[in-house]
């Protein structure tokens, strides 16, 4: 969780100013970064059709260490290291060192795991952990979980895994100090585990965890799921009065640190008002991606904005045609979209709306 204190206000300031006014008149340098370092997935979830399309080649660890040789990233300041499933790429810490060696302003890497390969797991953090101490990055490991026993293995189409992915958890506390990482579990909130998050809270809460939650969405992007509405999505109206009950207590949550509480607020009203969202995603202004088929994208849920093989990174982030595609994306797409990425840093660049949302009545009618 993010926290405001007198050392990052003048932080805060600034990325307002340069959020606001600045990147109307240019592009803005990245500074949050995803590598989609593989498609290919050992799970088969029921929200995300992933796991069927990660059947084509990947750029090599040399075509990688390129990419990254491009002086665009020197401005990168938080990384995503996802997928698929990043664990099946056996290079997947060379990756994250070579991030490293090129991303000189990084601060914060985050690695998102489905946690079935327990073994494989802890060996990878225990080596990127090393490599992040050595350059005082901070690093997370964030591990899905979206239910307790039998509605994680239905939700992940895998039988045993919550077993597998709650004993990840657990070996991973037991070495956390010693190798100096944090932990967080994530839940994407869907049609099959809506009313049983309350036994989710107690099993984290039991063993000590933050839990952040992530909105279902349907993309015909990344996780190419349209055709999983009927399955997951919240298209009946119990299912939607469940979905709304959960909001409204994330929403009700509100203290001068919990950002993500501003973001569940603007959801209640999207979806029972038809409201626009108003809580900024830093994605479009200051985000990128490149995959393991060297796409780049400005945000992973829509179009890619070219390739790597047409030209190096920066040619690319910076073109007409990226320009175009995100000026589509934040006319037709961000008003309307349920995304949870990066809220704590949204949140912060839009600090007013936010300190005006924390003085509403705690009264959540009053919203
Ligand atoms: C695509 S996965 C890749 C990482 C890893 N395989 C995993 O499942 O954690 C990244 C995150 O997206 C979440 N996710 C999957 N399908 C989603 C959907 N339809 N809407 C929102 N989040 C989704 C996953 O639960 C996970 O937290
Ligand atoms: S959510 Fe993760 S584990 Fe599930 S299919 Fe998608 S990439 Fe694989
Ligand atoms: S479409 Fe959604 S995730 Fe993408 S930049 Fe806009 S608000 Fe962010």
């Amino acid at each position: 969780m993010s926290k405001i204190n007198l050392d990052n206000i003048l932080e805060v300031v600034k990325g307002n100013f340069s959020y606001h006014v600045t990147g109307k008149f240019k592009q803005l340098p990245p500074k949050h970064f995803t590598i989609n370092v593989t498609y290919r997935c050992n799970a088969k979830c029921k929200m995300c059709n992933i796991w069927k399309y990660g059947k084509k080649d990947e750029l090599t660890l040399q075509e990688i260490e390129g990419i990254l040789q491009d002086p665009i990233f020197h401005t990168v300041e938080d990384l995503a290291i996802n997928g698929g499933e990043a664990t099946l790429r056996k290079d997947v810490v060379d990756i994250v060192a070579l991030s490293i060696k090129n991303m000189k302003s990084l601060s914060s890497i985050t690695y998102n795991t489905n946690g079935l390969l327990t073994d494989k797991i802890i060996n990878n953090v225990k080596q990127i952990a090393a490599i992040c101490n050595d350059r005082d990055i901070n690093f997370t490991i964030y591990i899905s979980l979206d239910g307790v026993g039998r509605i994680h293995d239905e939700i992940r189409g895998v039988e045993g895994a919550f077993e597998r992915a709650s004993t990840t958890i657990l070996k991973l506390k037991k070495i956390k100090n010693e190798y100096g990482f944090h932990i967080g579990t994530s839940c994407v909130l869907n049609r099959i585990n809506i009313e049983h998050i309350d036994e989710l809270e107690k099993w984290r809460e039991t063993e000590g965890l933050s839990q952040s939650y992530i909105l279902i969405g349907f993309h015909d992007a990344y996780v190419h799921n349209l055709d999983r509405m009927n399955d997951v999505g919240f298209n009946d109206r119990a299912s939607q009065e469940k979905l709304l009950k959960v909001i409204k207590r994330l929403a009700e949550n509100k203290s001068l640190t919990n950002f993500s509480a501003y973001y569940w607020y603007d959801m209640y009203n999207m979806i029972t008002k038809g409201k626009k969202r108003r809580s900024l995603c830093p994605l479009i202004m200051e985000g990128a991606a490149f995959d393991a088929y060297g796409d780049v994208y400005y945000c992973l849920s829509e179009q890619s904005v070219g390739n790597l093989k047409d030209g190096t990174f920066s040619e690319i982030y910076y073109s007409e045609k990226a320009r175009e595609i995100k000026s589509k994306i934040m006319k037709e797409r961000c008003p309307q979209c349920e995304s949870g990425c990066m809220v704590d840093i949204g949140v912060r660049n839009n600090i007013f709306s936010y300190l005006k949302f924390l003085c509403l009545k705690n009264k959540y009618e009053a919203l």
